[in-house]
């Protein structure tokens, strides 16, 4: 994408409807690095919304804020991969350079630093993203040159147009990947087949397929395709989930950069299924690059005759998709938090049942599926049930796309058929030594090498696709401290175990990692995920304490000799803090120390 291009290709939403405050805020946030006062009153009138809920909207997402971040404004990717390759000593670097602290805008406002989770570049890190576009393959050298044009002022449309480069990185290609390697751009010839079955046999066909959702949590697609076309509604929606939020998670990038026809093929044949006339893309703030693209292939489709009005001809069949940027908010990918988003509010999780295929966009019926997921059943449309059970096992049919990174030689997305040991994907990769694999992102399982005969499949180890490698001589306890900082910055707040467990797991470890925790952190820490797991309100709090947990049952050394011979020791050392005051007060004697 064209950094110049940026505001002018965000839609501009019509006013009155406040299911487009977000993007709105988006917007004004990019065009003034900030939201000011007088947007929020703007807003306020013309929406409706209370300048109070907008404010709250606004804190919400990391993206946005009230007051000005720097007109270069750079969010370091704090994945744990980003920080295996180095990542924080360049941090370090770039900030001394700029002399600008971490967190912070620089005096003369002309640049601000920070952190920001997961940016979905796991293969070519250590990335960042300046004003929300994402630079990879970060090293000191290309530091230097940030600098220098942040210090010369240089308008990002003139930066080197090869630091914007995003690679696809496809590494391995099975059935999915394989029978659109020839496709190029839109074919009305492909959508008249896809659109040729009546819908009640598209939704046989999927089931015979055996169809399960991508995204990870595996529900059968036909199933949920049919429960939404058989609920009563004045409207249905087709939404697509690409929020792709989860540490590790890249392919739906791939995807949506290179097979953006085919997802919509597959959007378009589940809106003709189920009878939706409004089809969205969720696209996380972070894939911005991507914006661009994504409308350009809209418009190509349009004007083709294949998504509007009367799609490829069939009269009556009309269906369109417009695109919704997210802003930085990981429980976004949730799909009652996302619907939420899409209606323009804060990202907190609804209540479930009712689902969103009864109850879903605006309270009507709405399908939510992962971007591989809408282009696995255009595949199977297109070549049949038999083809893709062909791959797979008997409750996993088909083929599962990996996006694979940390230790290994060559990381990128790998296409498996379900059933494939990890050990299998180790070899093929080049990973040598390794000490375990973390599968299913932050909230996934840590695997160690005695399991690495068990297979990827929903019946084994179920996955939206992350696959992190570590080798033995990383310390398994930096990646739980990564993720239990990670969900305490993503825990949306709502409820009280994942607020304030995920906010005490992170100090447990913290302070387990520096070396003060005793045998009763340890009880507590067992505690408190038990609490998390068992009370939470949606699935962020439930699986938050999973890499604990995974690693405790897994691991169990890197917590034995991180733990002191005492039974408790706090974590703050208040003796030490009083430095100061004797300082001050030149008052050394033992009555000026803590007894111990
Ligand atoms: C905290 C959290 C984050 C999630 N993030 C994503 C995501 O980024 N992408 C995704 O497709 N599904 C994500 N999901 C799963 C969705 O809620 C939903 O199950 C999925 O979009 C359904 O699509 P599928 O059936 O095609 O997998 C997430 C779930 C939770 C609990
Ligand atoms: S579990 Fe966490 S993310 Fe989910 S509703 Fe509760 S606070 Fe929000």
């Amino acid at each position: 994408m064209d950094p110049g291009k940026i505001t002018s290709s965000i839609q501009l939403p019509g006013p009155g409807d406040s299911t487009l405050l977000l993007q709105h805020l988006v917007r004004i946030q990019a065009e003034f690095n900030y939201i000011p006062d007088k947007a929020v009153a703007d807003l306020s009138s013309s929406l409706g919304i209370p300048a109070a809920e907008i404010r709250g909207v606004i804190d919400f997402y990391s993206f946005l804020h009230l007051t000005p971040r720097g007109k270069y404004d750079i969010l370091f990717s704090d994945s744990i991969t980003d920080h295996m390759l180095g990542s924080r000593e360049l941090i370090t670097d770039l900030t001394e350079k700029l002399g600008v602290t971490v967190g912070e805008v620089r005096g003369d406002g002309r640049v601000s630093v920070d952190t920001t989770s997961c940016t979905g570049m796991c293969e070519q890190g250590p990335a960042l993203l300046v004003n929300r576009l994402a630079i990879n393959h970060l090293d000191q050298q290309r530091i230097e040159q940030i600098a220098r044009l942040i210090e010369e002022d240089v308008d990002l449309a003139d930066w080197p147009k090869e630091f914007f480069q995003i690679d696809d990185s496809i590494q391995r290609q099975d059935i999915l990947l394989s029978s659109m390697a020839s496709a190029t751009g839109a074919s009305p010839d492909t959508l008249t087949t896809l659109l040729s079955p009546e819908p009640d046999n598209v939704l046989d066909i999927l089931q015979d397929a055996g169809l399960r959702g991508r995204g990870g949590a595996g529900f059968m697609t036909a199933i949920k395709w049919r429960s939404c076309r058989d609920t009563a509604a004045e409207q249905r929606y087709v939404v697509c989930n690409a929020d792709e939020g989860e540490p590790g998670t890249f392919k739906d990038r791939v995807l949506l950069q290179r097979y953006a026809h085919q997802l919509i093929e597959g959007m378009t044949l589940c809106a003709h299924t189920i009878n939706a006339s409004k089809g969205y893309i969720y696209l996380r703030g972070e894939y911005l690059y991507l914006l661009e693209h994504l409308q350009a292939v809209l418009q190509e489709r349009r004007d083709l005759g294949l998504l509007a009005n009367n799609i490829s001809g069939k009269a009556g069949f009309d269906f369109d998709i417009d695109i919704h940027l997210g802003a930085g908010a990981y429980i976004c990918g949730e799909e009652s938090a996302l619907i939420e988003s899409l209606e323009g509010k804060r990202g907190i999780p609804r209540k479930r049942p009712p689902f969103p295929v009864t109850h879903g966009y605006k309270n009507q019926p709405t399908v939510v599926n992962n971007v591989e997921t809408f282009i696995a059943a255009s595949q199977i449309i297109l070549h049949g049930a038999e083809w893709f059970k062909g791959a797979g096992t008997e409750q996993s049919s088909g083929t599962k796309l990996l996006s694979i990174s940390g230790d290994c030689e060559r990381p990128g997305i790998y296409e498996y058929a379900f059933g494939t040991s990890i050990r299998q994907v180790l070899g093929d990769c080049g990973a040598h030594d390794t000490l375990a694999v973390q599968i299913a992102g932050a909230a996934g399982v840590t695997i160690p090498s005695e399991q690495f005969d068990r297979s990827i499949a929903f019946e084994d180890i179920s996955t939206g696709g992350s696959f992190i490698i570590f080798n033995s001589d990383r310390n398994l306890l930096d990646m739980v401290q990564n993720f239990t900082h990670f969900f305490a910055h993503e825990s949306c707040g709502f409820c009280t175990p994942c607020r304030v467990g995920s906010s005490l797991l992170k100090d447990l470890i913290d302070k387990l990692h520096a070396g003060h925790a005793g045998h009763y952190d340890i009880n507590e820490l067992n505690r408190i995920t038990i609490i998390m797991r068992d009370t939470s309100f949606c699935g962020l709090g439930a699986t938050a304490p999973n890499p604990v947990i995974q690693t405790l049952t897994n691991f169990p050394e890197i917590y034995e000799r991180q733990v002191q011979h005492t039974d408790y020791e706090p974590a703050f050392d208040l003796d030490a803090a009083l430095e100061e005051a004797r300082q001050v007060t030149h008052c050394f004697g033992p009555e000026a120390h803590i007894k111990s």
